[in-house]
């Protein structure tokens, strides 16, 4: 695994994964897993930042364990492990936090709107800190690529601004990491909100396709999904909806947009959202029946877990032992 880029990405088993993360992260792990080292890991620390339920905390992180396995990561190509079976995370978040400056967590537009909610008095110091830990991860493998959705990028570049200012106090021991967010699939938006983004936290389940959707209710889905007033299938800044369903047809089969347009000109919204509907289905299928197999088998996931979590180790250590040396400890 020598003289490879390294990459590394995560997921937090918070809530079910959905077509968002499937295309804005898993697909392009998947995709790029061959030529480089890879590290993708189930950050079940962050995770904690929202949940309150030990039980359903334990399942999440099993199935999207299950998840990265049925999309196609390999676990002799790719090193795939559980955040919290790597104490280095936490350990190498705390020196980060000690030059992370509080400005710069207050500007995150994912805390600002998850503080919003209830309020930034009554938000948790985990949820402000979380783009810490998660510079953390990236760091402690020293990784060069980290491909994400759109939505992450204000958070690698806080990864990117640490690692620098790391450096520059005490001396280089950091990669500055690149975020690799591709066109296609980067943003995907609800389906019954275009303008919001999918997300596992929307209130309505007929807003986002899970990975482990069945196929009607797929289709269903897919069939109700909001659409804009014309009937032009074509993507544009003025018709959010249907550009939403022609990015993630694109992303699923691989074609352009343009592509597609020129295929459906002249037909009908409903002979679209019918083709829509097979080809995701089509894609998510076989994923949904290989992780349920692999949960009917849980040894052999924590088994694949615990061995990700040394061969991570392994790596982290050496990197975190030598940030702590340069800061005198
Ligand atoms: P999370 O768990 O919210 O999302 C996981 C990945 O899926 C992408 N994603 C989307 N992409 C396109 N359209 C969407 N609607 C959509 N929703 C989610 C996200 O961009 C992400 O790539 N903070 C991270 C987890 C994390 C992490 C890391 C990522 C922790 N440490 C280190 C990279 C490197 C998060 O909450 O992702």
């Amino acid at each position: 695994m020598q003289n490879k880029q390294r990459v590394f990405s995560g997921i937090q088993p918070s809530g079910t994964s959905h077509l968002g993360s499937y295309l804005g992260a898993l697909k392009n792990w998947v995709a790029i897993q061959e030529g480089h080292e890879n590290y993708f890991c189930v950050v079940d620390l962050h995770a904690l930042t929202e949940s309150r339920d030990p039980k359903v905390l334990r399942n999440n992180i099993r199935e999207l364990a299950a998840i990265f396995l049925a999309v196609g990561l390999d676990p002799e190509k790719s090193v795939i492990f559980r955040q919290s079976h790597v104490p280095e995370h936490t350990e190498l978040c705390w020196l980060l936090n000690c030059i992370a400056r509080v400005g710069e967590l207050s500007r995150m537009t994912q805390f600002k709107d998850k503080a919003q909610k209830g309020g930034a008095e009554a938000a948790s110091v985990g949820l402000f800190d979380y783009p810490v830990l998660q510079a953390a991860d990236i760091l402690l493998y020293n990784a060069h690529l980290v491909p994400v959705g759109e939505d992450q990028r204000q958070h690698l570049e806080l990864s990117r601004t640490l690692a620098r200012r790391f450096n520059h106090t005490f001396g280089e021991t950091f990669v500055v990491p690149e975020p690799l967010i591709l066109e296609t699939g980067a943003r995907v938006m609800a389906l019954d909100e275009p303008t919001a983004k999918m997300s596992k936290s929307r209130p309505t389940p007929g807003g986002y396709i899970a990975l482990l959707d069945e196929p009607d209710a797929i289709r269903r889905k897919i069939r109700r999904a909001v659409t804009d007033s014309g009937t032009d299938i074509t993507a544009s800044p003025d018709k959010p909806a249907i550009t939403n369903l022609l990015g993630i047809y694109a992303a699923l089969t691989d074609r352009t947009i343009s592509e597609l347009e020129e295929e459906y000109r002249g037909k009908g919204y409903g002979e679209f959202k019918k083709d829509l509907a097979e080809v995701v289905v089509e894609k998510l299928s076989p994923i949904r029946d290989r992780a349920l197999e692999l949960l009917d088998n849980p040894r052999e996931l924590d088994a694949i877990l615990e061995d990700g979590a040394t061969r991570a180790r392994e790596v982290a250590r050496p990197i975190l032992q030598s940030a702590q040396a340069k800061m005198g400890l």
